[in-house]
């Protein structure tokens, strides 16, 4: 029986249809708090049936930093598929994004050795794969930095990907994917949706930075295809292209048929804004819409190279302009 975590955020839900489709037998695990109305929305996507699928879903409430009632969820599992974590760039989240993202992956992890679970594919993200700005070719063999990287969730992804290799080191199969930003529809609110919400309500800020961009559809192809190969143990980056922001925002808006953004960001003006918006943080309690850390973020030029899953699995990626066509089709029925 397959188990998947964070089955009610972006990846997951994408991730719980297409396992839904071939499997009988899934287990997924969510917190009181979840939406799963979301989930049914992003099932809506892909077929009319969408109300049976999701029913053949067992839900079992769980937390991954409470190991009793994730230790009932293990029950009768083979395989485990874990993407739940706390993403933010807001500072005044790193305590718990340390509880969720390691101390809840180190939870899984005791689990998967605990009831000898044959295989684990974890969802790390480019954020522990050291930044080398004089490359354009980043890729899995970049040994993350702190120096480098010492903001709250590269820190707390990093942390997790260290549990998992442990559950390597005591008998568990492991694979770790490493997506870029990931383009998918449902979640308009955080993540990557929030772009396309932003774009469609008339965004007028970019930036020339670039960054490695992937489709949720292409996640959850490589997380099934890795899991379902003989590969065991290895990491791999999933980006099908890098793409500079303001190329990306500009396609979304001309799916939208809306105006595109005019103004190019600059470095002095992220700068100031963050500051603002750290004040902001402190009277209101409101997220910041930027950070010091993604305000250089959006700036930075990295290029992610995907080489490996190529090569190794046969993967094929599809294109950008495909995937926002499709994101912003969705996004106009929601
Ligand atoms: N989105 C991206 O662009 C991106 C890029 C690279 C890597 N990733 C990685 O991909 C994975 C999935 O990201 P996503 O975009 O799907 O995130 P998301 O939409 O924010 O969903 C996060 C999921 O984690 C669950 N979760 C959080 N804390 C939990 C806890 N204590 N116990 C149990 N479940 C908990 C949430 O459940 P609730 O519904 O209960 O809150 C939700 O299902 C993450 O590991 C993330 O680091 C994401």
């Amino acid at each position: 029986m397959i188990l998947v975590t964070g089955g009610t955020g972006l990846v997951g839900a994408h991730l719980l249809y297409q396992l839904s489709t071939e499997n009988d037998t899934i287990k997924a695990i969510h917190r009181a708090s979840s939406n799963l109305d979301a989930v049914k929305k992003v099932f809506s996507y892909y077929s009319e049936e969408y109300e049976r699928i999701f029913n053949k879903i067992e839900w079992i409430e769980a937390d991954i930093t409470d190991i009793v009632t994730l230790e009932k969820a293990f029950e009768n599992v083979t395989k485990v598929y874990h993407s739940a974590a706390l993403i933010s760039f807001n500072p005044r989240d790193y305590k718990a994004m340390r509880k969720i993202n390691i101390h809840g992956t180190s939870n899984v992890v005791n689990l998967c050795i605990e009831k000898k679970i044959e295989k684990l594919c974890f969802v790390s993200s480019i954020a522990t794969v050291d930044k080398d700005p004089n490359s354009n070719s980043i890729n899995e063999t970049n040994e993350w930095n702190y120096e480098n990287n010492n903001y709250g969730y590269a820190i707390t992804k990093y942390g997790a990907e260290m549990e998992v290799w442990r559950a390597s080191q005591e008998g568990v199969n492991v694979v770790i994917v490493n997506p870029g930003v990931i383009l998918g529809a449902g979640f308009w609110k955080n993540g990557s949706g929030v772009i396309f919400n932003k774009i469609y309500n008339g965004l007028k800020f970019y930036s020339e930075g670039v960054t490695g961009v992937v489709s949720v559809e292409d996640v959850v192809k490589a997380m099934i295809g890795l899991m379902k190969s003989s590969i065991k143990n290895e990491r791999f980056i999933l980006v099908s292209e890098n793409s500079s922001f303001k190329e990306l925002f500009f396609k979304i808006a001309d799916n939208f048929k809306v105006k595109r953004p005019t103004i190019k960001t600059k470095k002095w003006m992220s700068e100031l804004l963050w500051r603002i918006e750290f004040v902001k943080n402190i009277i209101t309690g409101k997220t910041p819409l930027l950070t010091n850390n993604s305000a250089k973020s959006i700036h930075n030029k990295f290029y992610y190279s995907s080489e490996k899953i190529k090569n190794m699995l046969g993967f094929e990626f599809e294109s950008i302009d495909h995937s926002v066509k499709r994101v912003c089709n969705q996004y106009l029925k929601k």
